[in-house]
């Protein structure tokens, strides 16, 4: 009990380091002033170029995969074997690392859009899960060029994935699984309520679609 206690809290606080911010600081500027202001990969590509997006892209991904990657394999491994109280943990250690990087404890609670983090904790649950989002995200990115559009629908994507590989599409009957895809629509909750403000240009035609291009609005 106590191990799980402080393995969910370890995955709050390393979905908390603001790689994005960190990186911002390194080339001597606050992330959260420039661009669309997020401290998350897209807005690093956009202010610091491709290369270092990628990087805060990769960082941001392996935060959220190693500690649900780690936490399965400590609760036996298999996502559909578990049984009520270890999905209960897993889905706290999913929520938990991907809150730290939404609601960072290192910048007064205010972090990124948890797109990266979540893909992370996807891949780290289930490779069809992910697979199945990072399929949306290419086909909407490839169509509109939109990276908060492609990640509003990869996360509405993996509900769906995560429907058809936890086999609830064939037997809808309860299960333990049935919380990890009550933890996907909470974070898919999470994800379209923090693009709001992308929302918002999307719908008035200011979203920004090229990464190199700056924008100033938040
Ligand atoms: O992952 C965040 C992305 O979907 C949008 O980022 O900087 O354009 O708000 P940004």
């Amino acid at each position: 009990m106590m191990e799980n206690i402080l393995f969910v809290l370890a995955a709050y606080l390393i979905g908390a380091v603001p790689f994005g911010y960190l990186v911002g600081k390194w080339h001597g500027i606050d992330l959260r002033e420039h661009g669309s202001k997020n401290i998350g990969a897209t807005n690093v590509g956009r202010v610091l170029g491709k290369k270092w997006g990628l990087i805060v892209f990769f960082l941001d991904f392996l935060k959220g995969f190693i500690p649900v990657y780690l936490f399965r394999q400590m609760l036996g491994g298999s996502v559909e074997a578990m049984d009520y109280a270890s999905a209960c943990w897993f889905i706290s250690c999913i929520f938990a690392v991907v809150l730290g990087h939404t609601f960072t404890c290192f910048l007064h609670f205010k972090g990124g859009k948890g797109v990266a983090t979540s893909a992370g904790a996807l891949f780290a649950i289930s490779w069809m899960i992910g697979g199945g989002a990072l399929l949306a995200w290419i086909v909407v990115m490839l169509l509109t060029h939109y990276v908060s559009l492609a990640s509003m629908i990869a996360a509405v994507a993996m509900i769906v994935a995560a429907l058809y590989d936890l086999d609830y599409m064939s037997d809808f009957s309860m299960r333990p699984s049935a919380l990890i895809v009550l933890v996907l629509v909470l974070l898919a909750a999470l994800v379209i309520w923090k693009h709001r403000s992308n929302i918002v240009r999307l719908m008035n035609g200011t979203e920004s679609k090229s990464l190199t291009r700056k924008k100033d609005s938040s």
